[in-house]
């Protein structure tokens, strides 16, 4: 049965008592709205570790003022409907006054992966992340924490974070959840309506072209760009090959261990995705 906690002192009671009973203790940060991708970690979670917590915080602070946080789909009860399906133990869904109480005035930044793609397209939000994640890994205090690689920039991020922290925790990355037409399952995936879902299939199709070819990158990235617009995307943000590791920009012939990221709007929908060269 899902237990539901709100606070952070009933969270570390829960914990600390089942790792005084020897169980090991996974984590599953969310934002909720959750769809068969966050389902996956969950059951992953499960595999790997005795007791699952996943948490649904819809933070503020990884949102730029004209981003959709007021927008962003809330749905606890459903939620905890599939969470208690999927065998999750406990749902951790804080207050944002729990999250940020009056005087708030800490955040983690971090530098060098935080940088290129979503990191200029917007520029606070790894900031939100780093400070949001780090704050949920030490209420729980997990072993381990997983994520996925759809977020694969937030991935890179959040290793760099519990390293240079010395944050006591494994993260695990998943692979990338998709709809029937290898769209990404994402939350914001609701935002879109009949016909620009149908034009989201271009997407990963343009992505796995362009991931299969990977010989001349810049004339790849500049056709793949070109593609999402002539499928009816309305504005690309970037199509690039960066290294997996460090996103380190590469040019001329793909390497291995490169990975193409792309970010690219229908509408006011700003859709990301990645894959593997
Ligand atoms: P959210 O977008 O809700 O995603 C929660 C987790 O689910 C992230 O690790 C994300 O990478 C993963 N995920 C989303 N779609 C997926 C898919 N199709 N396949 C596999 N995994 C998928 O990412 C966040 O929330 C927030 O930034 C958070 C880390 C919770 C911090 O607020």
């Amino acid at each position: 049965m899902l237990n539901t906690i709100r606070t952070v002192a009933d969270l570390r009671v829960q914990v600390a008592a089942w790792k005084k009973a020897g169980l090991r203790v996974a984590m599953v940060p969310t934002m909720g709205a959750l769809h068969e991708g966050h389902l996956s970690l969950v059951r992953l979670a499960r595999e790997k570790a005795d007791r699952v917590v996943t948490s649904i915080f819809v933070n503020p602070t990884q949102f730029a003022p004209h981003e959709d946080f007021d927008a962003y789909p809330r749905a606890e009860a459903r939620d905890a409907g599939l969470l208690d399906s999927a065998g999750c133990h406990v749902l951790y869904a804080p207050t944002a006054a729990e999250m940020y109480p009056d005087g708030f005035a800490t955040s983690v930044s971090v530098t060098g992966v935080s940088e290129p793609l979503d990191g200029k397209a917007r520029p606070h939000h790894f900031g939100g992340v780093a400070t949001v994640v780090a704050k949920l890994l030490n209420q729980c205090g997990p072993d381990l924490a997983i994520f996925g690689e759809k977020d694969y920039q937030q991935l890179l991020v959040i290793r760099r974070l519990v390293r240079d922290l010395d944050l006591p925790v494994e993260i695990v990355g998943a692979p990338t959840a998709r709809d029937h037409d290898g769209l990404a399952l994402s939350s914001r995936n609701a935002y879109l309506s009949a016909e620009q879902r149908q034009v989201a299939s271009a997407l990963p199709r343009i992505l796995k072209e362009a991931a299969t070819t990977g010989s001349d990158i810049e004339a790849t990235e500049k056709r793949a760009a070109d593609e999402l617009l002539a499928a009816g995307f309305d504005k690309v943000d970037y199509v690039e090959f960066r290294d997996g590791e460090d996103l380190t920009k590469l040019s001329g012939k793909a390497e291995a261990g490169t990975r193409i990221f792309v970010a690219a709007w229908l509408g006011k929908t700003r859709l990301i995705d990645n894959m593997a060269v």
